[in-house]
């Protein structure tokens, strides 16, 4: 017996089902899927920063940011933080902006930025995460390039309904001589590699040149850091809309669309689900073929399953099988046959 058109249709959904990508409000820094490449961005996570200082000279202000981003989860207080000096509770991507006045005493005062994120107080603002190969993308500016653009969006400043959008667009760009961890500021101010600029080592410094000529093209901060600024202004989102979007880019092997797995483990995901599809497939078209050979024709005992005796006999064909296996090695052609059974 052939399963049912509707027994078919089922199964489509099922497989369907479990094999939707992650929603739009998580996604999971160790699949990261941009146009059928995958990009595991475990190893960046943790709180990084970046700074920025603006100037307004004219009114004698200052405006420094310093902007915090964890690809892999949501950002936590810092201890005794309160909404005044932190970003809303699901914020990936926050800034935090000093307004410092030059004139009066270089008085300042603190104010946090969701950027990007998912945040349950804010309805509708969701991080909706897109990645895009930068290949693949139309800009010129991209050509030849290889990495991974992520947007992430969510945030609004002020954080209230008719507050500006806000968002984030980090560069992965693939960087096989660099973790990414380079230069990297953890959050608490500690510089985890020495990039002091009075070493004294000559060739470093040389190359240190030749690399700012470079990254002297694009308009990221000049920097020997893996993750760099490149900017925070509105931008036209397309359709009429501002958005003002914090720029960043992140050079690392990670990026490389070649890049080992992070663990040698990581594949057997997909093989995990594979067997947990196949097996909730398998269970579904049981359960739901003896409901409609119980309902339909009346089946009890072993002629509800579908394919019943089929099933009944695996058994003996197991056996079978295996006793013809056996009989193979063991005969060594002497006799060129088996036993009868
Ligand atoms: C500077 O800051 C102090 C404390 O925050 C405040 O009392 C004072 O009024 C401020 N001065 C100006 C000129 O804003
Ligand atoms: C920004 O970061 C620096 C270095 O980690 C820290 O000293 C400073 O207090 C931070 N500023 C704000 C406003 O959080």
């Amino acid at each position: 017996m052939a399963p049912s058109r509707s027994q078919a249709t089922l199964f489509s959904l099922l497989a369907a089902t479990a094999l939707l990508p992650s929603p739009a409000w998580a996604f999971d820094c160790k699949e990261i899927q941009a146009d059928r490449v995958r990009f595991d961005l475990s190893k960046l996570g943790g709180p990084h920063m970046v700074h920025w200082k603006e100037e307004d000279l004219v009114h004698d202000w200052q405006y420094k940011y310093n902007f915090t981003l964890d690809v892999c989860d949501k950002l936590k207080w810092h201890k005794g933080g309160s909404l005044a000096t932190e970003c809303h509770h699901g914020a990936r991507v926050c800034g935090i902006r000093e307004d410092i006045n030059l004139a009066v005493d270089r008085n300042s005062t603190i104010t946090p930025i969701d950027i990007a994120g998912t945040f349950t107080s804010l309805s509708g603002r969701v991080i909706d995460a897109k990645f895009e190969l930068l290949r693949n993308s139309k800009s010129n500016s991209d050509g030849g390039r290889e990495g991974v653009r992520a947007i992430l969006n969510g945030g609004k400043f002020p954080f209230k309904k008719d507050g500006m959008d806000q968002r984030a667009i980090i560069e992965f760009v693939c960087d096989k001589d660099r973790t990414g961890l380079e230069g990297d500021e953890k959050e608490g101010g500690d510089l985890e590699d020495g990039d002091k600029d009075d070493d004294g080592d000559d060739d470093k410094k040389e190359e240190k040149l030749r690399k700012r000529e470079e990254s002297g093209k694009g308009k990221c901060e000049d920097s020997d850091n893996s993750l760099r600024f490149c900017g925070y202004q509105q931008e036209e989102d397309g359709k009429d809309k501002k958005i003002q979007t914090l720029r960043l880019e992140w050079r690392t092997k990670y990026a490389c669309e070649d890049a080992p797995p992070v663990d040698g483990g990581s594949h057997w995901g997909f093989f995990g689900w594979f067997f947990i599809i196949l097996f909730l497939v398998i269970a579904t078209y049981l359960i739901f073929g003896s409901w409609l050979n119980y309902n339909r024709y009346g089946a009890r005992g072993w002629d509800l399953l579908p394919h019943g005796d089929t099933i009944r006999d695996i058994p003996y064909i197991a056996k079978d099988f295996a006793r013809k296996v056996a009989g193979t090695v063991q005969g060594g052609g002497s006799r060129g046959g088996y036993a009868a059974v």
